[in-house]
């Protein structure tokens, strides 16, 4: 998945073969479609421009086939009506939706840049960087909240950079959005990229709400520093990146299984993040322990994986239990010896020498 120039990302194994920039210019007249951006899990992504305007556009289009079927069109819409409540700095600004020449587009602001996954893949963070890039995401995604718009699918394929540096907050193709007049969307089928979903997502009936973001923001926030979302016991990564403790604390409350027991609002985590000092010890290299892999949106989760933070001095405790016994064993043991010693070598107990007092002859 690339924004950049040159070369397109190729189709994952079994998904539509996107048509060349030439085919989608025919069948759209109102565009000079120039190049594929991206394949992803919903369609493709093409730049362009928008003839009457001049203006650069991204063009996203689903597959025909897909383009026939009302859920996923129904989907799109979501997505382009989430854009369009949302006129923000940090989200890309939707031009059109439409269904034409069996495709069902929408065009939108270009974004000419890296994904934050490019940037993860190439080493390009460091936790300066991570962290104005987060501050950003928690702008956009205040504001969306505030608006009645759950993203639900925060991943670093989903936030493009500019060149600039600049942070948009793309992809809302999973978003749920509540109106004035409803509490509450409810999420009939869990969605989104299991290695950043919350929890909650795998509960039936789920209600899902803005906490669910908040949830894989601190996933994407462990990946750009440690180049690897969180798996299985992972270990918090302040000690080893010699960074400043809170980034363990925002990444552990962020993580929460209970979403009462996370941030409470991307202004809220946004503020902790701000309070995070950027004076390391030492000088780790960013990214350091693992190469990340693209992780497709998944439509159905039906596996939660198993995520539990540890942090670096309690992992070598917990991880090895019989280690905290043996220090115990051995002193226990010591003392035992000691103990056995001293019968051995003191003299047996001679009979006491009778202490009652005499008893005064009345
Ligand atoms: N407005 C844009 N400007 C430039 N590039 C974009 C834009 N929107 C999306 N892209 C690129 O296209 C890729 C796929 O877009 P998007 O995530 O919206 O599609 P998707 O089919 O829903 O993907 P997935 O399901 O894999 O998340 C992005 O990762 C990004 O590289
Ligand atoms: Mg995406």
């Amino acid at each position: 998945m690339s924004p950049s120039p040159g070369s397109p990302a190729p189709p994952p194994s079994g998904s539509f073969v996107a048509p060349s920039p030439e085919e989608l210019s025919a069948m759209l007249p109102a565009y000079e479609v120039q190049r594929l951006v991206a394949t992803g899990g919903m369609g493709a992504v093409y730049a362009g421009l928008q003839k009457a305007l001049d203006r650069p556009v991204a063009i996203k289009i689903l597959p025909p086939a897909t383009a026939r079927d009302g859920e996923s069109i129904q989907r799109v819409r979501t997505e382009a009506k989430a854009m369009a409540r949302l006129t923000h700095p940090h989200i890309p600004v939707v031009y059109d939706f439409d269904v034409s020449s069996g495709y069902c587009y929408l065009v939108m602001e270009l974004v000419n840049g890296s994904t934050v996954h490019q940037l993860i893949s190439r080493r390009e963070l460091t936790p300066a960087l991570t962290l104005k890039l987060l501050a950003q995401v928690c702008d956009a995604l205040h504001f969306a909240h505030q608006n009645g718009v759950v993203h639900g699918d925060i991943k670093p394929a989903n936030l493009l950079v500019t060149q600039d540096g600049r942070l948009k907050l793309a992809d809302f193709g999973l978003a749920q959005l509540r109106d004035a007049s409803s509490r509450a969307a409810a999420s009939p089928t869990p969605m989104g990229t299991p290695e950043y979903a919350a929890p909650e997502l795998w509960q039936p009936g789920v209600v899902l709400d803005h906490r669910a973001d908040l949830y894989s923001l601190g996933c994407v926030f462990f990946e750009m520093l440690t180049g690897a979302p969180p798996q299985g016991h992972f270990t918090l990564p302040a000690a080893a990146l010699h960074l400043d403790p809170r980034v363990d604390a925002v990444i552990s409350r962020c993580m929460q299984p209970d979403p009462a027991q996370r941030f409470q609002s991307a202004a809220e985590l946004q503020q902790a993040l701000a309070a995070i000092r950027l004076s390391p010890v030492g000088n780790p290299s960013p990214n350091a322990t693992a190469r990340p892999t693209a992780h497709p949106t998944v439509r159905s989760l039906r596996h939660p994986p198993r995520r539990i933070p540890v942090s670096s001095s309690h992992k070598k405790a917990s991880s090895s239990p019989l280690l905290w016994l043996l220090p115990i064993a051995l002193v226990a043991a010591i003392i035992a010896l000691l103990f056995k010693g001293k019968q051995a070598f003191d003299p047996p107990p001679q009979p006491l020498p009778s202490t009652a007092k005499p008893t005064r002859s009345s």
